[in-house]
């Protein structure tokens, strides 16, 4: 897993940005997310997460480095607030605030999580809020496969799943379609480039 990591050839200090707030680097944000979650399957969809953010950042012509912390850290609170989803994502901002992360990233985190009805503001923020219930139905319709490989899953496949109501009920559909109105993408495309990016650390994810 090093490897991979360090594939992305990132640095391991905090740096300051263009608008003189802290972004995290790398390696400090992977820590972090190591610090407060334990589960390995939440670790792999925060690494899932952070890939196609990092595609979509690079897609759109935007900061890979920011797109891709924000889809890493965005369940950060998630262990601590899985029984109260009131408080997740609202949590987890606090504790990127506190750490005195990127603003950007902060509000994107705090309105991915559906339920507080937030709309969100930023690109990063709407391509986040939108690629967390796909990686989640890109998983499950890997382990469906008879080689339960992602890299034997189609853009095909995948949308045929995401029309199956029954299936993986837990990605909500209605917001993953969302990438139409909010990222202009249309679901298609949308699918393809977050696939694309899972296969690619598919050693990462061990699927
Ligand atoms: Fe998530």
């Amino acid at each position: 897993m090093v490897g991979d990591r360090a594939r992305f050839g990132l640095k391991t200090r905090l740096m300051i940005h263009k608008n003189y707030s802290l972004v995290m680097i790398h390696e400090e944000a992977y820590n972090l997310l190591k610090d407060k979650v334990q589960n390995q399957n939440l670790i792999k969809h925060c690494i899932a997460a952070e890939a196609c953010m990092r595609a979509l950042a690079e897609f759109f012509d935007e900061d890979k480095e920011k797109w891709g912390i924000t889809g890493l850290l965005h369940d950060i609170d998630y262990e601590g607030t899985k029984n109260d989803p009131v408080k997740h994502s609202i949590v987890g901002a606090e504790i990127l605030e506190k750490l005195g992360i990127d603003k950007e990233i902060v509000e994107a985190v705090k309105t991915h999580n559906e339920i507080h009805e937030i709309v969100p503001q930023s690109k990063m923020a709407k391509a986040i809020y939108c690629v967390d219930p796909l990686t989640g139905l890109i998983v499950a319709s890997t382990l469906v496969l008879p080689s339960k490989k992602i890299v034997d899953l189609t853009v095909e496949n995948v949308l045929n799943r995401f029309k199956e109501k029954g299936f993986a009920k837990g990605a909500n559909r209605e917001i993953i379609a969302k990438c139409h109105i909010l990222l202009d993408l249309p679901l298609e495309n949308f699918v393809k480039i977050c696939l694309e990016a899972m296969k690619k650390i598919s050693n990462e994810l061990e699927l």
